[in-house]
């Protein structure tokens, strides 16, 4: 596995690599699991180059604190990469990806896509995601992007970012790789005792439960049995959404219709961690 700190040598690499196959990109923060590597494994299984990046994206942190704690474990990550047969490791300074300074400015339009949920939780996030995915993606010019159902908003996003920027990248959306207790795999769980992660997987309860009984409840009665798990949950401190939105843009809906297309996001805080998780509703 080739490790490229600069543009210049990442450019270098792909402009050596044997380009009869496709470029197939993962961009991750690492600390990495089995979430982020089936991410790559797609990317093998299409017979793609892989390239995979790890930068810890200071401009999409609304909280310095989230930041400051983000976990970070490079040589664990580089040996990950290196038994799945990664062929190239893009990781950057902040300074290579921010010559002119840490900012999350950027000339693009997403709309309603970008104020709900996330957006409406986490001022600045996608913006921050935007400056740096259209970085990455300029830099290494992908034919397939890969990336988690578990951050849905910001496949949609992304999805939107491609058509803007006027590119032939298509992006792979994955699924979301679970722990055995149903626990969404993520960076941040390495910031969670054992005890703290089986607390945590009353998000993937709660999830069900909407999934079950979605055309037997109406949304503001599954939302409020969600509310009031979370009220008793002495893990949680605070649930900040669960929403039903249409799959394809986001836009709120008031009522599930058989057949439609819709995903259930939720939100929530620990003293300790912000956790996000989603399932789909597609008949
Ligand atoms: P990060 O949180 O490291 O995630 C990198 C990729 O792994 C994202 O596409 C994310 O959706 C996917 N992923 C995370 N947990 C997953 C799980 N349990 N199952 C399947 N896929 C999972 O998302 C980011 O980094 C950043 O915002 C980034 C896109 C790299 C821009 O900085």
């Amino acid at each position: 596995m080739k490790i490229c700190k600069s543009k210049a040598d990442l450019n270098q690499q792909l402009t050596n690599s044997e380009l009869s196959s496709s470029i197939g990109f993962t961009p991750t923060m690492g600390a990495l699991h089995q979430g982020h590597l089936s991410l790559i494994k797609n990317a093998k299984d299409n017979q793609d180059l892989t390239v995979v990046s790890i930068f810890v994206n200071p401009s999409q942190f609304n909280e310095p604190k989230d930041f400051k704690n983000y976990p970070v474990q490079i040589d664990e990550d580089i040996k990950l990469l290196e038994e799945l047969d990664v062929d190239i490791l893009f990781l950057p300074a902040v300074e290579e990806m921010y010559p002119e300074g840490i900012n999350n400015n950027h000339n693009y339009d997403f709309g309603l896509l970008g104020t709900l949920l996330e957006g409406e939780n986490r001022p600045g996030h996608f913006d921050g995601v935007a400056v740096i995915v259209s970085r990455l993606l300029q830099l290494v010019q992908p034919h397939n992007l890969y990336m988690g159902q578990k951050d849905y908003q910001q496949c949609l996003i992304v999805k939107s970012l491609i058509e803007q920027m006027g590119i032939e990248t298509k992006l792979h959306i994955c699924p979301i790789i679970r722990e055995e207790n149903g626990l969404a795999m993520s960076s941040r769980n390495l910031l969670l005792s054992y005890e703290e992660k089986n607390e945590a997987t009353l998000i993937h309860k709660v999830l069900r439960f909407c999934k079950e009984n979605a055309y037997k409840l109406s949304i503001p009665e599954l939302q409020s049995h969600v509310q009031k798990a979370f009220k008793d949950s002495s893990f949680f401190s605070e649930l900040e959404y669960i929403s039903f939105n249409d799959a394809n843009n986001l836009s709120p809906i008031s009522i599930i219709e058989k057949g439609a297309n819709i995903v259930i996001s939720i939100a929530a805080k620990s003293n300790k961690v912000r956790l996000i998780d989603n399932m789909l509703l597609i008949s």
